[in-house]
């Protein structure tokens, strides 16, 4: 079986601005300096990805913006694109989070434009599937993830997928303090590497980073990232606190 390095992503959401952003990642790059073989990426602001930047520079922890827009740049008021994010210094990029497709109507095929522009523009893509509440109580689980992977990743060359980042991420689990059991998420994350296998062949399938998010703190970390198809986590809350996104980095090198 193909060994995965897992991957720690912070996701800041709208929070602290560039002055508190570089303290924190500082204090995280202090904290995360001796772990080996883990990525860690961090997702602050757009206001704050420069410091942030700044902040990391000379350290092996990746930055990204929260979402890009699909074209490189012109008359897109508001925006923020994959070309000027690596301009800014970033190496990743978050595509397609649950709350940009709640409260900006992204869609799955808005995302498959995006997840384009971030390999033109040299950023690895962490992009994000999981059901609502809803969908799971009405048994559509597998349904709506399939949907959100066939769209989001049409047309892209099987290397493209192979070295992007997906995350699934439980909508009812986002922010609420609900967390998926292991048993939920490893049963997603199968059913998304048999997915990507299908698409892609089990060799490229089994390299492919499938990070949880979904209210992950340290007291879960361990039990969710034991789990085989588990590479990972995308933490919201837990990654505002630089202890624990440290002790949730380490349960996911020896969980
Ligand atoms: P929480 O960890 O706050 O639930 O957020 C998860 C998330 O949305 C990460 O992208």
């Amino acid at each position: 079986m193909t060994r995965r390095t897992p991957f720690l992503a912070a996701n800041w959401k709208l929070h602290l601005g560039p002055a508190e952003s570089a303290r924190l990642a500082s204090d995280i790059r202090v904290r995360t300096a001796d772990l080996r073989d883990v990525t860690i990426a961090i997702f602050p602001t757009a206001l704050s990805i420069t410091a942030v930047v700044d902040a990391l520079r000379g350290s092996s922890i990746g930055v990204g913006p929260q979402e890009i827009e699909a074209a490189p740049i012109g008359a897109w008021t508001g925006a923020n694109s994959a070309t000027l994010c690596r301009a800014a210094g970033c190496e990743f990029a978050l595509v397609g989070h649950s709350e940009r497709r709640q409260h900006y109507g992204e869609t799955s095929q808005r995302c498959n434009q995006r997840l384009f522009a971030a390999f033109a523009a040299g950023l690895v893509p962490i992009y994000c599937v999981g059901e609502t509440l809803g969908e799971r109580r009405a048994g559509r689980v597998e349904q709506v993830v399939g949907d959100q992977l066939s769209a989001g990743l049409d047309r892209l060359e099987s290397d493209q997928i192979a070295s992007l980042t997906l995350a699934y991420e439980p909508v009812w689990a986002i922010g609420t303090g609900e967390t998926a059991t292991p048993e939920q998420a490893q049963q997603v994350h199968a059913f998304i590497r048999s997915w990507l296998a299908a698409r892609i062949g089990p060799t490229l399938a089994g390299q492919v980073r499938i990070q949880y998010g979904g209210s992950v703190k340290p007291s879960n970390a361990a039990e969710i990232l034991s789990q085989p198809d588990v590479d990972g986590a995308l933490v919201g809350g837990a990654s505002l606190d630089a202890a624990n996104f440290a002790a949730i980095a380490m349960q996911a090198i020896s969980p």
